[in-house]
């Protein structure tokens, strides 16, 4: 049996990377989950991936950026799972520029995929997760179960990155607004943390090819490598794993924090 047998999951940004990782783990583990993306055919393919597997999994595809599609994508879960138990805000994206070079659309694109996303899929959550939970309490004087939110940081926010002035303004405020999220909603045993990864193998971190948005320099990979403590780059199976232990009851007791998992990468413990 596994650990999130029953629950009912989001994952926003699904289709690549950590957010299909996240997906398969939780579906692992017994959930069902609601796989959001952009992008259809990677969102599929995670789908398809947890049902040969056995397990049961949806695709919603939304750009939660807009907070009516937040809501299309939580209606839709509901609509089809029947509940709603965790919400796990991974999407994210990287326009890397020095600061002398940004412009306010460079920011707000990147402050909006990376904060806005998390904003809006965990509030139009509200009534699945704090209503439903204010209601057992009232009915039963306790909750049935905690329910979970996870955020998506990153260790970026806490050394800060030369060129992610953006990204890090997002990334800072989820580690703030998971503390203060944890406060208002721990009354109704609802969890909200985050996890903070290093670098971890994804189009995020390639190395950067001419004429593409994503990825980084080759010598910033390199770089990486060297103060990591444990001499390799995460995977993204390495941030699943963290997340599914933060969704799962044996967390219960665990709130408000940002869990760097960096594999000790030195400055961002
Ligand atoms: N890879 C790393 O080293 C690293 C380090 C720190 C933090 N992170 C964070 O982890 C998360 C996942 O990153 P990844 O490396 O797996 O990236 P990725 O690019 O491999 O996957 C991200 C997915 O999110 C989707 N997405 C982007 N914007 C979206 C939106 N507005 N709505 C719905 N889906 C959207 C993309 O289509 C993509 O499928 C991001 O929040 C990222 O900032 C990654």
């Amino acid at each position: 049996m596994g650990r999130l047998e029953d629950r009912v999951a989001i994952v926003t940004g699904g289709g690549r990377g950590i957010g299909q990782a996240t997906s398969l783990k939780l579906a692992a583990e017994g959930a069902k989950v609601v796989i959001n993306d952009l992008d259809p055919e990677p969102a599929n393919e995670t789908r398809e991936l947890i049902e040969a597997a056995g397990g049961e999994a949806a695709v919603v595809v939304a750009n939660t950026v807009d907070m009516a599609e937040a809501q299309r994508l939580v209606d839709e879960a509901v609509n089809t799972f029947g509940k709603l138990d965790i919400v796990v805000n991974n999407a994210g994206v990287t326009r890397d520029k020095m600061f002398h070079g940004l412009d306010d659309d460079l920011f707000d694109f990147v402050f909006d995929a990376n904060f806005k996303t998390g904003f809006h899929t965990t509030y139009a959550a509200m009534p699945y997760l704090r209503d439903q939970a204010k209601k057992e309490l009232a009915e039963n004087g306790a909750v049935a179960y905690n329910r979970k939110i996870i955020f998506t940081s990153s260790v970026a926010a806490i050394m800060g990155n030369p060129g992610q002035f953006n990204y890090t303004a997002a990334k800072g405020a989820v580690i703030a607004t998971t503390k203060t999220l944890a406060r208002e909603l721990g009354p109704f045993q609802i969890n909200v943390n985050a996890v903070a990864p290093g670098f971890v193998e994804t189009r995020l971190t390639a190395a950067k090819t001419e004429g593409s948005d994503l990825g980084i320099p080759e010598e910033m990979r390199q770089m990486a490598k060297a103060i990591i403590s444990l001499g390799r780059m995460g995977q993204p199976e390495d941030i699943a794993n963290t997340t599914a232990f933060l969704a799962s009851s044996e967390a219960d007791f665990i709130s408000g924090v940002t869990i760097p998992v960096t594999g000790g990468q030195l400055g961002g413990m």
